[in-house]
């Protein structure tokens, strides 16, 4: 299990990549995200689970920098997180867009905008797709691809970037069996490289699987973070009980 595994973070062993420090994010003067404190530590995975509607997907654009809190601060590695540190992370959203180009055109697009050189690209980009294992599907148009194959070359998109740290939203919902595996495996090898996984997921079962810290999300606030073994074998706050015994969470 993971929990068990040696992972070898490139930084310090307990150094923080990310500080989430008293994060509140309004809308319509009402507190979506409602004073989160989390601290990212670089090896086993973080997962956040909650119900529909908790923050999460809006956490997560937070946590990038995408979206700015109304107070509260986000550090990475210790200062601001900004357009520069943002190079050092990936995100893949819940509903990944892709150009009208082929799959490998996509990646070498994202390449370009990171400013990375021609001849690279070229080497990054078809080592990303061999990994997600898509290097068939190089030339096909990408809004073509099943919707499997588009996770899976989000997900290479994302790696190609080859970040220290990579937030996924959701990444196997509406999936099949098959897909959700090897969106898992891409997910391990990804882990076991030594980057930080960030995954928002809904499902009970790839959080067993996934191992882990588990942060569970309800109406905007932390009710307990712990690591997965103990989450499972009892969690601690009743909005996750009710969200494990499949109920509706209050
Ligand atoms: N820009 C916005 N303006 C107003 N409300 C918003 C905005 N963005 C999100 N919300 C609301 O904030 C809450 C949290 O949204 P978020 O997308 O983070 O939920 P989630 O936990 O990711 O849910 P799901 O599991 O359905 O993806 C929801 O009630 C949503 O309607
Ligand atoms: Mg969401």
């Amino acid at each position: 299990m993971l929990d068990a595994l040696k992972i070898q973070p490139r930084t310090g062993a307990n150094a923080v990549l990310l500080d989430v420090r008293g994060v509140t994010y309004k809308a319509a003067g009402r507190a979506l995200i409602d004073q989160i404190d989390l601290s990212l530590r670089p090896g086993a995975p973080t997962l956040i689970l909650g119900p529909n509607g908790a923050g999460k997907s809006l956490l997560l654009r937070l946590m990038h920098g995408l979206l700015t809190p109304h107070s509260g601060e986000i550090l990475w590695r210790g200062g601001a997180n900004s357009l520069e540190t943002r190079r050092c992370q990936a995100m893949v959203f819940q509903d990944p867009v892709m150009l009208r180009r082929s799959a490998k055109a996509n990646i070498v697009h994202a390449l370009k905008l990171r400013g990375v050189s021609r001849a690279e690209r070229e080497e990054r980009t078809m080592k990303a797709l061999a990994t997600a294992g898509l290097a068939h599907l190089a030339g096909s148009p990408a809004r073509r691809m099943s919707g499997g194959e588009q996770q899976r070359l989000a997900m290479a998109r994302a790696l190609a970037l080859e970040p220290e740290i990579i937030f996924l939203d959701e990444p196997t919902t509406s999936l099949d069996p098959a897909s959700v595996k090897a969106i898992e495996s891409l997910i391990k090898d990804t882990r076991d490289r030594g980057v930080k996984i960030v995954l928002v997921t809904h499902d009970v079962g790839q959080a067993r699987r996934l191992g882990g810290e588990i942060v569970f999300l309800n109406k905007g606030r932390i009710t307990e973070t712990r690591p997965a073994s103990a989450f499972f074998r009892k969690p601690e706050s009743r909005a996750a009980r009710q969200f494990l015994a499949g109920g509706i969470v209050e």
